[in-house]
Order: structure tokens, then C-alpha cells, then sequence
């Protein structure tokens, strides 16, 4: 079978000579353009900061979307607060009617999130949310750039919360940011002198493991060195010993942005990155659209498609298992949120669990090249059912 395995594939950027250039080209509308900024180490990170800035009472109840990957409900636990669901729609927006007015009376804050980079209005989540005087915080960690509707992505929320590490070359990285309430009030940690070393050197080492700066090899096999022995030395944050709490990785929270992550996502040009996406989504796009049980999540029209900043290409596929269980064999750039929060509850009209069998998150990062994409495509097209002659 032809496969893309003949060099393992980045699953999130990757530090190249390329990753720079065109660094002085203006920055695209994105949710840095919100009036309060603040850097955090994830999105998960973003989340947990935006519970506590909100301080709402202990035990007060978060809504969160059926669909979900686990590092969204992490922090509402971690920030001591009760987790409910909501059903979507089909177009990945809050199917609001799926909220009982019960739990709509006990809940203070609400996550929507724009998935895999399509962003959209939250007109009709907004005025929900001011009619009951609930919070809204919007999850942008697919959804860097570009407009939501009538809005730029973020400015609906009273506080929205992206990841950097979706979208520039760098190992952590995460924002809070808000166009209406003051970010001020956050007390992150400065990190360790060592924590700073090393996330140098783990940017540079996952690039030179996917060949990313042509020409360094032989120092940067000396910085790894120094790593292995700072390796031990770095003191993991405040674990609490839950099974999904643990894999969802949610040490350092409280810690401010690497230099390194600053760094590279200041010249990191936003122009290329959005671009190299669009090729890439448009590529996947022109291969699905007349596969046999398998078909772009999102019927899009081409001028649709050159609007956003995709994070993946959602492919929906009838015989999803089998076929990603193979992906997951062959290490290629493909995710599947099939790990749902133990608890979250089967809803009535709700895409979510279909979605979280069918869909499956093809990469389409700046650091998959052309041929690259080509190949994933082809490779899944072969293991689907040929059509009929
Ligand atoms: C929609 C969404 N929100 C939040 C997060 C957490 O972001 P991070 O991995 O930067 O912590 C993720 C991670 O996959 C996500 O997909």
C-alpha cells in the first residue's frame, strides 16, 4: 500500500528556516487583536485561568460541548467547579435546547468552542448567555485567526482562550484574552532558569528529529546532550492523581510563557502559516470530494475555504474504527476525540457522539508539505471501499 510513512510526519508545527520567513509581512486579524492579552503555557492553561478570573463560587457548574477533547474539561475540575454538557449541532455550534433549565439556573459559565478553524458567529450564544448572566468562554485553540461572523474570533467571549502550539512551531504556548474584561488580574509563575533552557532545546530537538534546520545537525546534537542532563533536574507541576487528570498533562498552569515560545511566535509570519493551511485543507478537499463512505465533515464552497485558518481537515468516514486504527498503526498526523470525559451524557438531536466516532482530524499544518498531504490522502482512499464499477 503507498503510503506517506517514508519520513514520520509532524503532528504540530515544526521550527524550520521557512517557520521565518516573511516575518515582517502585517500580522492577520486574530485573537491577538483583543484588547486584553495574556500569554499562558496551553490552552488547557487558558481555560483554568479564565475559571478562576471569573471566580465563581466553588461548585459552581461549567457547560461544556459533548463533543470535546479531554483537555477542555480538565480545568473546570481542577479549577474545583462541577462540569455539565450541552448537544451540537450540526455545524458544531451549541444546540442551545439541549441545556435544561435547571441546569441553565446553576450554571455560571459556558466553553463554545469554533472547531478545527471555522469559526462562527456566537450572536445567538451571547444573548443566551446575557439573558441568564452566565459567562462566556470562548475556546479558540482551532480557531487562531480570522472572523467569527459579525466579530473577530474571540470578541465574543468575555474571555477567550487559543493554543499556541496548534499553530507555531513551539513545544507550549497558550492566551488568554478578552475584548471586555482586563486580564491584570492574573499571577503566573516566571519559570525556572531550567525550564527556560529546556524549552530551547526541545523546540530545536523536535526539529532536527523531522530535519527542520538544515546545516545545525552536529551543534545541536551537543544541546541535546545538555538536555539529557537537565532532564531530571526540572520539577513537574502540581499533579493531582486522577486517571484523566493525569493524561491530560496539566502541570505548570500557573506558569508563565517560555522565552522560547515568545520568541518564536513573535516571528513567526501568521501570512505563510495561513496559507501553507489553506493549500494543504484545499488538497485534502479536492481528494475527498467524491471519495466512497467518506466525505469532508463540511460541504464548503472554495471562497469558504480561503476565509478560514484551518487547524485540520475534518473528514467524516462511515467505517471510521478500522480506518483509524490503521492511521494510528502507519504514526500519521490524524487525531480522533474518541477519549470523551467519563460521564458525558447521551443527548437527544446531538452530533457530538457521531462526530466523535466518525470524524476524524486530519493535520494540515504549515510543516506538512504538499506531497506529504497527497500521500495521507491517497492512503486512506485505499482503504476504503473502491466504488462499484
Ligand atoms: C478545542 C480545544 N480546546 C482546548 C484545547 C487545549 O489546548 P492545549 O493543548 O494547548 O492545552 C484543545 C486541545 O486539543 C482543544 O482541541
Amino acid at each position: 500500500m503507498e503510503n506517506a510513512s517514508y519520513r514520520s510526519l509532524p503532528k504540530h508545527p515544526v521550527l524550520t528556516w521557512s517557520s521565518l520567513r516573511g516575518a515582517l509581512l502585517p500580522p492577520l486579524t486574530s485573537i491577538d487583536n483583543l484588547k486584553y492579552t495574556a500569554f499562558t503555557t496551553s490552552g488547557r492553561a487558558a481555560i483554568y485561568q479564565a475559571l478562576c478570573l471569573l471566580e465563581l463560587p466553588a461548585g459552581s457548574t461549567v457547560l461544556v460541548p459533548s463533543y470535546h477533547c479531554p483537555t477542555m474539561v480538565a480545568p473546570i475540575f481542577l479549577a474545583h467547579l462541577k462540569v455539565a454538557y450541552f448537544a451540537i449541532k450540526d455545524d458544531g455550534l451549541p444546540n442551545l435546547s439541549s441545556i435544561e433549565e435547571t441546569t441553565a439556573q446553576r450554571c455560571k459559565a459556558i466553553l463554545v468552542p469554533h472547531y478545527f478553524g471555522f469559526s462562527n458567529s456566537l450572536r445567538e450564544v451571547r444573548d443566551w448567555c446575557d439573558a441568564r448572566d452566565v459567562a462566556l468562554i470562548e475556546d479558540c485553540a482551532h480557531c487562531y485567526f480570522g472572523q467569527a461572523g459579525e466579530r473577530t474570533v474571540g470578541a465574543w467571549g468575555d474571555y477567550a482562550t487559543a493554543s499556541l502550539s496548534k499553530f507555531f512551531p513551539v513545544q507550549e504556548g497558550g492566551v488568554l484574552a478578552s475584548s471586555r474584561r482586563s486580564v491584570a488580574k492574573l499571577h503566573l509563575k516566571p519559570p525556572t532558569m531550567t525550564a527556560q533552557v529546556k524549552g530551547f532545546t526541545d523546540v530545536l530537538e523536535t526539529s532536527a528529529k523531522f530535519n527542520g534546520l538544515y546545516g545545525l545537525n552536529a551543534g545541536l546534537k551537543l544541546i541535546f546532550k545538555l538536555k539529557k542532563l537537565l532532564k531530571n533536574k526540572v520539577r513537574a507541576g502540581k499533579k493531582i492523581n486522577q486517571d484523566m487528570i493525569s493524561y491530560c498533562d496539566m502541570a505548570r498552569i500557573d506558569n508563565k510563557l517560555l522565552l522560547s515560545s515568545l520568541l518564536i511566535k513573535y516571528f513567526s509570519p501568521s501570512n505563510m502559516i495561513v496559507k501553507k493551511r489553506q493549500r494543504n485543507y484545499a488538497q485534502y478537499e479536492n481528494h475527498f470530494k467524491s471519495a466512497t463512505q467518506a466525505r469532508p465533515l463540511f460541504d464548503l464552497t472554495a471562497k469558504d475555504s480561503a476565509a478560514i485558518a484551518p487547524y485540520v481537515f475534518p473528514l467524516w468516514v462511515d467505517d471510521a474504527d478500522r480506518i483509524y486504527q490503521v492511521l494510528k498503526e502507519l504514526n500519521f498526523p490524524v487525531f480522533r476525540w474518541d477519549k470523551l470525559w467519563p460521564g458525558t451524557p447521551i443527548m437527544v438531536n446531538d452530533a457530538g457522539p457521531l462526530w466523535s466516532k466518525h470524524v476524524l482530524q486530519l493535520l494540515c499544518h504549515q510543516d506538512l508539505a504538499s506531497r506529504e498531504v497527497d500521500n495521507i490522502a491517497k492512503t486512506i482512499i485505499q482503504l476504503l471501499p473502491q466504488p462499484s464499477a
